[in-house]
């Protein structure tokens, strides 16, 4: 694996490759990669989560993290994706981390860039990261993926997390079902009622309703959507012993999920978190490892 793109591209075997390296991690063992590497991480939108795990795993595996201020490069110049990667290229950079607002921006890169791409999410494309340390957190609880059903509820159609888990966990054996407005659906069949789902779900995955990928905000008032489509106490209390909640975050509190459910006993909104620290390790190893 030489770059990490889009869950469509990794195997099964690779999928549980990482998945058991970032377990190892987990359990102490200490990255083996031969070198230090330089990577700078570019975030032309924002985020929490995966650019402060990125980094903590970048230096965890003994790489060298370079900084990089999307908001006051030469983006705002004009220069172009290609431009920018193959200029820290040219200044000694090993990988970098890209999250960007366009689709499938890493398509200008497969040609002359020699660098390593890890796409930290690119528009409603994928977030191949955010969907491996779901799964790792996934198999962590179920130690399984084969028959499991697990229903992905929300913005499913302005949702990269929607798309990467969706062709994952279902390559993986994994009953995926979709729940949101008519019109959130995108390209995947949904449902429009909890009852249909609730009760047999193993995992709720909620999804943060993405305002600013919203061209018309027509839909809904905070309290409607949560009535209807949010994770409230009274279907909390219908889920089935052993399932869990599950969001990527940044979550819209009283709208996906009712405020106090954001660290009840089921769920892993948190953990989610955690883990991925050990998975991004397990990412850079294998890519960085990849190349040497
Ligand atoms: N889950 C996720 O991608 O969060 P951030 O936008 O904070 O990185």
């Amino acid at each position: 694996m030489r770059n990490l793109l889009s869950m469509e591209h990794l195997t099964n075997d690779e999928i549980l490759e990482i998945l058991k390296r970032a377990a190892e991690f987990e359990n102490g063992e200490q990255p083996s990669l031969s070198r230090s590497y330089n990577i700078a991480n570019l975030f032309f939108e924002p985020s929490t989560r995966t650019k402060t795990s990125f980094e903590m795993a970048e230096r965890k595996v003994g790489c060298t993290v370079i900084p990089f201020d999307a908001g006051f490069s030469s983006a705002l110049k004009g220069e172009t994706m290609y431009d920018t990667v193959k200029t820290l290229e040219m200044i000694g950079m090993d990988a970098v981390v890209i999250r960007a607002k366009e689709d499938e921006y890493y398509n200008e890169l497969l040609e002359g860039i020699n660098v390593a791409v890890v796409n930290a999410g690119d528009g409603a494309g994928q977030h191949p990261s955010q969907c491996l340390l779901d799964l790792y957190t996934i198999h962590k609880e179920f130690e399984r993926f084969e028959g499991l059903n697990v229903t992905i509820a929300g913005d499913i159609s302005h949702s990269r997390v929607a798309k990467s888990n969706a062709t994952a966990l279902r390559k993986l054996g994994v009953n995926v079902r979709f729940l949101c407005p008519p019109e959130w659906s995108g390209e995947f069949e949904a449902h429009h009622s909890w009852d249909e789902l609730i009760e047999d779900s193993d995992v709720v995955m909620l999804l943060r309703i993405q305002h600013e990928r919203h061209i018309v905000n027509k839909s809904f008032s905070k309290e409607s959507y949560h009535e209807q489509y949010g994770l409230t106490f009274e279907r909390e209390a219908r889920m089935k012993k052993g399932a869990i909640i599950m969001h990527p975050a940044p979550v819209n509190r009283d709208v996906e999920i009712t405020s106090e459910l954001v660290e009840c006993e089921r769920s892993r909104i948190f953990e989610a978190v955690r883990n991925g620290v050990f998975v991004r390790m397990a990412i850079l190893e294998t890519i960085l490892k990849g190349r040497e």
